[in-house]
């Protein structure tokens, strides 16, 4: 049986804590119940033309800025097998309602190597290819090897190779063609058993010299992301937020070394032809590290988050955001754009 709610509240389903309502919840369980959702009289009675869908899995990419008028299926497919095995490789298949730390637990567990980077960041599964999370160097696009899904306006089963996902910085085909249009039931990773450690992002270089390892396992690569994302990042559990409000922009030589002159302390990364600027670094020179109003903030520890410190309502928190990118632009003149869903 399918458990559906009407007019249902999502704090709980939010980690900015965002106090909104769906006029439907469904919590989708198996992947054969996507087809008893849709006969649902939500789906089919005279109303289902008006009727907007959100896939949702923990919510800790997403601010809701109001009621939801629609529908919200929350995508709880569990499961995890193997499906194939080389020397060299294992392929594994992950319920889309996994939680991503729950596989990467996993992985570690088990010796396989690809996603211990990718430690601690929260959500699931199904959601990681829909930005291609990152962290440490390493990509979710890196090892995902094909995506199932169920596309909601054509009604039918699809399936998507790497390549036809399109990923790039925390972009992908299911935030632009297919926005909001597919349902991601399991995606399917291939693992490597020959472990090559990613230790040049972050400090995990630092933090092993400083643990005196010279060879780290793949779980001393996880511990240690685990460590510092611990000492950055704040916990959904104990201030509400979403991780990176904004991506970190890129800019072209010529205005790079404008900047440079203009403000010779910022930060960069050079990528081929261009640079990466942490929004960080730009946020926290525009002054707003630390900032608060009532409970809608800059976070202090790390100024790309912005933090619910409890009653804040998603509109507040939007507003907050669209200051913080003008007086960017402002001062930098660096368009800076949103990481975070706004519904
Ligand atoms: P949700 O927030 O529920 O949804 C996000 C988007 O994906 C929505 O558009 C939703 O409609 C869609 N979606 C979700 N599930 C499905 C599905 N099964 N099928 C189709 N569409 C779907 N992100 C990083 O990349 N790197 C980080 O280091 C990182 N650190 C974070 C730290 C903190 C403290 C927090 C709170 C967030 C962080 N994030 C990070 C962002 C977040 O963890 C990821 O974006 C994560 O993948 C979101 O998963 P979710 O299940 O919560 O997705
Ligand atoms: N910085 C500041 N002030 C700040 C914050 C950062 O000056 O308040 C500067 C520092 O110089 C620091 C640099 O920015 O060295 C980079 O900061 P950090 O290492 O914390 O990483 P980030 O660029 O802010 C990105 C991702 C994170 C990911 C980390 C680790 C984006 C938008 N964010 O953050 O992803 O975990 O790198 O790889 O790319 C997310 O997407 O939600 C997220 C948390």
């Amino acid at each position: 049986m399918i458990e559906y709610g009407k007019n249902i509240s999502l704090r709980p389903f939010n980690t900015f804590g965002i106090d909104v309502k769906a006029d439907h919840l469904f919590h989708l369980r198996r992947r054969e119940e996507i087809s008893e959702i849709l006969a649902h009289r939500v789906f089919t009675g005279a109303s289902a033309g008006m009727n907007s869908v959100l896939v949702l899995g923990q919510g800790s990419n997403i601010l809701f800025t109001n009621d939801f008028r629609g529908t919200v299926i929350r995508n709880e497919i569990t499961g995890v097998r193997v499906l194939d095995e080389s020397e060299e490789s294992l392929f594994l298949e992950a319920g889309a309602g996994v939680i991503w730390q729950e596989l990467v637990e996993y992985t570690v567990s088990h010796g396989l190597a690809g996603i211990e980077n990718l430690t601690l960041i929260p959500g699931t599964v199904g959601a990681a290819p829909i930005q291609n999370i990152g962290a440490y160097g390493v990509e979710a696009g890196d090892v995902i090897v094909r995506i199932n899904g169920f596309h909601l306006e054509k009604r039918e089963w699809l399936m998507l190779g790497n390549k036809e996902c399109g990923f790039g910085y925390r972009d992908s085909i299911f935030k632009r063609e297919l926005r909001n249009k597919v349902l991601i039931t399991s995606v399917v990773l291939r693992l490597s058993k020959v472990f090559r450690p990613k230790p040049d992002y972050g400090g995990i270089k630092e933090e092993l010299a400083k643990r005196d390892i010279t060879n780290p396992s793949i779980r001393d690569i996880s511990d240690i992301v685990l460590q510092i994302r611990r000492a950055k990042l704040p916990d959904p559990s104990d201030i509400g937020n979403a991780g990176s409000f904004f991506k970190n922009p890129t800019v072209g030589k010529g205005e790079f070394e404008n900047l440079l002159k203009a403000f010779p302390d910022i930060r960069y990364y050079r990528q081929g032809e261009l640079y990466k600027i942490p929004a960080g670094w730009l946020i926290e020179h525009a002054g707003w590290k630390g900032y608060r109003l009532d409970d809608a903030g800059c976070y202090d520890r790390q100024a790309l988050i912005l933090v619910n410190y409890g009653r804040a309502t998603g509109e507040e928190i939007l507003a907050l955001s669209e200051k913080i990118k003008s007086s960017v632009f402002n001062k930098f003149g660096i368009m800076i754009e949103r990481e975070v869903n706004v519904i």
